[in-house]
């Protein structure tokens, strides 16, 4: 495949890391671009394919990449942005998408004036359909934007928006929200059990349900309120289902609360 991104460094290549750098391969990725992982089983998928160094000390002298992702946890900032501080400058990007690390932490650590984009993504950039809302910071030219928007493309939907305290909400709400959606399973596939249904065929119903309700969503043009009134016969047992998870202090008192106590996580990880 024909080299179409410029060469990276990757820090981390776990669970969201390593999704993107799948995702880069398949536009064509330059082999001189450098993964940072402390373990060797966490790349092994990539061999031959990336430069694999186990710590931001072992880089190549002299290799000067158009971007650094920061993909490690929040808590490895303070011991991996330090060592990074000698590839700061105009000319290199860092794209972060450690959850709650603000630029004005990030850039202490990296020693001050870095270029940083602060992204926000979520898992199923795993199979090329994650959502990722991202946040420019000073002193980011639009072709660094545009490289990480590419960046970013490559596992699933990109947005941005133009402030960096969304961000917050954002965690809250995309980052965090496939977990919502997989509870929802779990507890239909519970509900089920508790009436009577084998646990197999309950495990079936739930998964499939909340994942062609899914797809349903997603091909259709139609907003979700119209999708779900489509299920909902007056007097049938779908609306008699919605009038308790929709009465006020349920579902829509609870998703409120639930999302308003991850933004103030996300804040208070701001560092
Ligand atoms: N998972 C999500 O749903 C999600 C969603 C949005 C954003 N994020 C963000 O994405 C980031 C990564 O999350 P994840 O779920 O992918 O975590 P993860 O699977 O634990 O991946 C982090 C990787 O970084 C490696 N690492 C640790 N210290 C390092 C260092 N100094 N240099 C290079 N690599 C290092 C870890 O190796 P070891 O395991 O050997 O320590 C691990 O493989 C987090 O900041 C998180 O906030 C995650």
């Amino acid at each position: 495949m024909s080299t179409t991104l410029p060469p990276l460094i990757l820090i981390g290549c776990g669970k969201m890391g390593g999704a993107m750098l799948a995702g880069w391969l398949e536009l064509g990725l330059p082999a001189e671009t450098v993964v940072v992982e402390p373990s060797a089983a966490a790349v092994s998928a990539f061999a031959g394919r990336i430069r694999h160094v186990t710590s931001i000390a072992a880089i190549p002298t002299g290799f000067a990449p158009a971007a650094i992702i920061l993909a490690t946890k929040p808590q490895e900032a303070p011991n991996a942005l330090p060592a990074l501080a000698h590839l700061s400058g105009p000319r290199t990007v860092f794209l972060s998408i450690m959850a709650g690390r603000s630029i004005a932490s990030m850039n202490v650590m990296l020693g001050g004036d870095a270029r940083i984009i602060r992204a926000m993504p979520n898992t199923p950039a795993a199979i090329r359909l994650g959502f990722t809302v991202a946040f420019p910071g000073h002193g980011v030219t639009e072709v660094q934007r545009e490289l990480c928007d590419r960046l970013l493309s490559a596992i699933g939907e990109a947005a941005w928006v133009d402030q960096e305290s969304l961000i917050d909400p954002v965690t809250a709400v995309s980052g965090g929200g496939p977990a919502y959606v997989f509870l929802l399973a779990e507890l239909m596939e519970q509900a089920a059990i508790s009436q009577g249904l084998p646990p197999e065929l309950a495990r079936r119903m739930a998964r499939a349900t909340v994942g062609g309700s899914d797809a349903l969503l997603s091909a259709s043009t139609d907003d979700a309120a119209m999708l779900r009134r489509n299920v909902t016969s007056p007097s049938g047992t779908t609306e008699r289902a919605l009038a308790v998870l929709m009465r006020k202090e349920a579902w829509p008192a609870l998703m409120e609360e639930a999302i308003e106590a991850a933004t103030a996580r996300s804040r208070e990880l701001a560092g």
